[in-house]
């Protein structure tokens, strides 16, 4: 049995779409906080059981026959490391026999704010005894691209990573990361791995707007702000506060390389080329 959290989820759903090439549905647990949500997994002979991380008991039967489990990380800033938690607790008392957990590129020295949840729950993982593994996950090439119809109207793609170079993958590139750590030989997901996980090439914001501008026909420039000014335009779009600073935080660190890494762990773990930034600005352009 393998269990994936967060199965309802844009990386949760494509795992399960990647396993399933390789793994009898029967075999494959959707754990999920809205089994309503995950009808359609349902219809595909997935097994869905309710889990919510702030709900220990749905964890602990939702884990419960699980070889494998797939921990994606949360979604609720400031309650991650609590939540997560609770699952690692929860598998250690199901006899989960490997974790893997989806973590940020590079946590153990990030600058990025969001990886302080990330190193706590490495922690916590360590200290639980469990076998795991880490995925830590660069950047979504999606997390830039949701902005492609905004740059197209306004001419303009707007961020604060200066020249920073990014080295992001597409969802479904690390989706097949965890499926392969969850499905391949021992070797692959061998108890102790960590895999820094991004994209074989990497693009500065100004080759994004760049591509944009040439896959479109429109004019579209880069440009560069202070973190501070980035975070007041997103929140001007209407975005959260929250999300505004996780975002301008984020574009700081890509300025320092907090989103880079050239070791391509991923392309080898999934064994095919990384989605490319022209084939992921195509994708949005498509609608
Ligand atoms: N690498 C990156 O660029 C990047 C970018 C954004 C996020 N992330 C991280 O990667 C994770 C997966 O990415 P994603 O794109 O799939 O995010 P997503 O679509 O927002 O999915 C997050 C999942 O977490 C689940 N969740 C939230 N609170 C929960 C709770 N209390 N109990 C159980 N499940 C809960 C959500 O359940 P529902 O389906 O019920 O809402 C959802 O399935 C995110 O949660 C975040 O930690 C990474």
């Amino acid at each position: 049995m393998i269990v994936i959290t967060g199965a309802t989820g844009q990386l949760g759903r494509l795992v399960i779409q990647s396993l399933l090439r390789s793994v009898p549905a029967s075999q494959i647990v959707a754990a999920v906080r809205s089994p309503e949500k995950a009808q359609d997994l349902g219809a595909l002979g997935v097994v869905v059981r309710q889990a919510d991380y702030t709900q220990p008991a749905t964890l602990r039967a939702a884990f419960a026959g699980a070889d494998k489990l797939l921990l994606i990380s949360s979604n609720e800033l400031g309650q991650r490391a609590a939540q997560h938690r609770a699952a690692i607790d929860a598998a250690k008392e199901a006899g989960v026999k490997l974790i893997a957990y989806t973590s940020v590129l590079h946590a153990d020295t990030s600058v990025l704010g969001l990886a302080g949840e990330h190193r706590e729950t490495e922690a916590l993982l360590k200290d639980s005894g469990l076998p795991f593994v880490l995925l830590r996950n660069g950047w979504y090439t999606e997390n830039y691209t949701a902005s492609v119809p905004t740059a197209l109207a306004h001419g303009a793609l707007l961020g604060s990573a200066g020249a920073g170079r990014i080295a992001s993958a597409a969802r479904a590139d690390y989706a097949d990361a965890a499926a392969a750590v969850l499905t391949q030989d021992a070797q692959i997901g061998r108890a102790g791995q960590v895999y820094e996980l991004a994209g074989d090439t990497a693009y500065t914001l100004a080759d994004l707007a760049a591509e944009v501008a040439k896959q479109s026909g429109k004019p579209v420039v880069y440009n560069d702000m202070p973190e501070a000014q980035y975070k007041a335009a997103l929140v001007g779009f209407g975005l959260p506060e929250a999300i505004a600073g996780l975002l301008s935080d984020s574009d700081a660190g890509a300025a320092k390389g907090a989103l880079f890494d050239d070791g391509r762990a991923l392309s080898r773990l999934i064994g095919r080329p990384t989605t490319t930034l022209a084939a992921s600005v195509t994708a949005a352009l498509a609608g």
